[in-house]
């Protein structure tokens, strides 16, 4: 399992770029980077190397958690999967390549494609000194444009980009990220009922050409959630001390809410685990567990008295596979 916390390589370049920055300055940034996003806008607002710096520190940790927890979660379905090269579209900083990096051994060959310069630059300046990144190929760009002139890759992630396209271009974009996909494609989105529903949307076109669910659902079938209820998960992840400077923050440490799916060309063999949709409830009689199983939804109840089951479930978290 790769550990939610950004590698030391990251964080020594990030160390580097943040000698003589002041914090102040990037938690200003960062609180009207963040008012934009919440107002609806997107990373546009990010302009000049200080505004990406800032981006970084307040939203890099917490991405790149979600990106990993996500990847641990395909891994664990999917533990032969070595893939050679990837596309990661919406890269900004590079996050989703970090995490890759450090998941998949295997990984060879990095192609990023984003419009943004100023996160462009900086990410092409993180890498520089990775042993494994410093040769990345980072195309400036609209997604659809740059992506249509991509080679296809065995892995392609978008992580937090989909909600930056208007609604009639999502579709479009799945399909193309989904041409240029040889064997994975990974879609990681902010955990609110809006990033669910674009996420559903997002499965259930791409089911429709062929796709099959490798995680979290363990089938291709309808999503058996119905609102208010929606599919996400939570990553703790750690902060270090100009993380929770810029956040203007006292806690060492903060959940991302996240939800993704990963697609895959071949159907997964076998019987599926279920998926663990919110933290199990555990009392003195029974622990109750709301499951996504290959049948449909269901509230599992585990009886103490049923010793063995009991002390499996003890162990179950929200988004874990159980048998
Ligand atoms: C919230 S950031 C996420 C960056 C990175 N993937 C991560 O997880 O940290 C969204 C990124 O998507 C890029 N983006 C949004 N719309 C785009 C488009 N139409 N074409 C290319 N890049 C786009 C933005 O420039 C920005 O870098």
């Amino acid at each position: 399992m790769t550990s939610p916390d950004l590698p030391a390589e990251l964080k020594a370049a990030l160390d580097g770029k943040l000698r003589g920055f002041s914090r102040s300055d990037a938690a200003g940034r960062a609180a009207l980077i963040s008012k934009t996003y919440r107002g609806g806008g997107n990373s546009g607002a990010i302009r000049s190397e200080a505004d990406a710096l800032a981006y970084v520190l307040a939203r890099m940790p917490a991405t790149y958690a979600a990106v990993v927890a996500s990847l641990n979660a395909l891994i664990e379905i999917r533990p032969d999967l070595a893939p050679k090269t990837l596309l990661d579209v919406g890269a900004g900083p590079g996050t989703a390549t970090w995490a890759a990096v450090e998941a998949f051994p295997s990984l060879q060959h990095f192609t990023l494609l984003d419009a943004n310069d100023a996160l462009r630059a900086l990410a092409l300046d993180l890498a520089r000194d990775s042993t494994r990144l410093r040769n990345i190929g980072y195309e400036r760009g609209e997604a659809r444009t740059a992506l249509a002139k991509a080679d296809a890759a065995d892995l392609v992630v978008a992580s937090y980009m989909i909600n930056e396209i208007g609604d009639t271009e999502q579709r479009a974009l799945a399909e193309l990220m989904w041409a240029k996909t040889q064997d994975t494609l990974l879609v990681v989105e902010p955990g609110t009922p809006a990033g669910y529903a674009r996420i559903i949307a997002l499965r259930d076109h791409l089911i429709g050409l062929g796709a099959h669910v490798a995680a979290p659902c363990p089938h291709d079938g309808k999503c058996p959630l119905e609102l208010p209820d929606w599919c996400h998960f939570s990553q703790r992840l750690q902060r270090s001390r100009a993380h929770m400077q810029v956040k203007g923050a006292e806690l060492p440490f903060e959940d991302e809410r996240f939800s993704y799916v990963a697609l895959t060309r071949a159907p997964i063999e076998g019987r599926r685990a279920s998926r663990v949709l919110a933290q199990p409830a555990v009392s003195k009689v029974e622990i109750a567990a709301k499951l996504c199983t290959a049948e449909g939804l269901s509230f599992t109840k585990v009886p103490r008295r049923a010793k063995a089951d009991f002390a499996a479930a003890r162990r179950w978290r929200w988004g874990d596979a159980v048998c």
